[in-house]
């Protein structure tokens, strides 16, 4: 063979093995289950009184945003909390909004698709996602949450299950809110 050949060969060799010596990954970008719209500090306290929780709830905000759910339920009640949230921005927003309300022992803020999100010990899950994300999660949160957990959902319902609790209230500025509770049963709803 010709050295002009045997390159000819060797970069041949190169071309077809290079994919699959070095594949492309190609990091899949969480679907946006909701844009960042915070919910009213007054309208947070309601949500958290109609779940009814306590220091012995773990409560879950599915899409935390700057942490203020679960903040606000460690402050009050000291229960335990967990924010997912798939912006970074609003992780760190948390994290520091923790530390500020002296509650960093008692919540976790992760950067995460709340598609993928562990939710099994939580007793509390809170959101406020839009109605296609809230039936998108339902067979998760329904397959993975014990019996008497309860969901709070801020302005939207979950598809035709119906909600246990139903809360309409006017908030301090005057706009109409509603805000449902579900208890979970066991039973799988998809
Ligand atoms: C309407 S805001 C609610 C924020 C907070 N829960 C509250 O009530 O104040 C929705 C949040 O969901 C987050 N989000 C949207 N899609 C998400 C996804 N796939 N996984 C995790 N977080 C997501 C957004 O970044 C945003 O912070």
């Amino acid at each position: 063979m010709t050295t002009q050949s045997a390159a000819v060969t060797t970069l041949l060799a190169l071309v077809l093995t290079a994919p699959l010596a070095s594949p492309t990954v190609v990091a899949q970008r969480p679907t946006s289950l909701a844009p960042y719209v915070p919910t009213p500090q007054d309208v947070v306290d309601r949500m958290l009184e109609l779940a009814g929780v306590t220091k012995d709830d773990v409560v879950y905000d599915l899409g935390c945003g700057d942490g203020r759910i679960v903040i606000t339920a460690a402050r009050r009640f000291g229960a335990r909390g967990v924010g997912i949230d798939f912006d970074p921005e609003r992780i760190a927003e948390a994290n520091a909004n923790a530390k500020r309300a002296g509650v960093q022992d008692l919540v976790t803020f992760i950067e995460q698709d709340a598609m993928l999100a562990d939710v099994s010990d939580a007793t509390v899950v809170t959101l406020y996602l839009l109605p296609s994300s809230n039936v998108k999660l339902r067979p998760i949160l329904t397959r993975q949450l014990r019996p008497g957990a309860r969901i709070v959902s801020h302005a939207f319902r979950m598809g035709d299950w119906e909600p246990d609790e139903t809360d309409r209230f006017e908030d301090e500025r005057g706009n109409s809110r509603t805000i449902y509770l579900w208890r979970a049963d066991g039973t799988v709803r998809p």
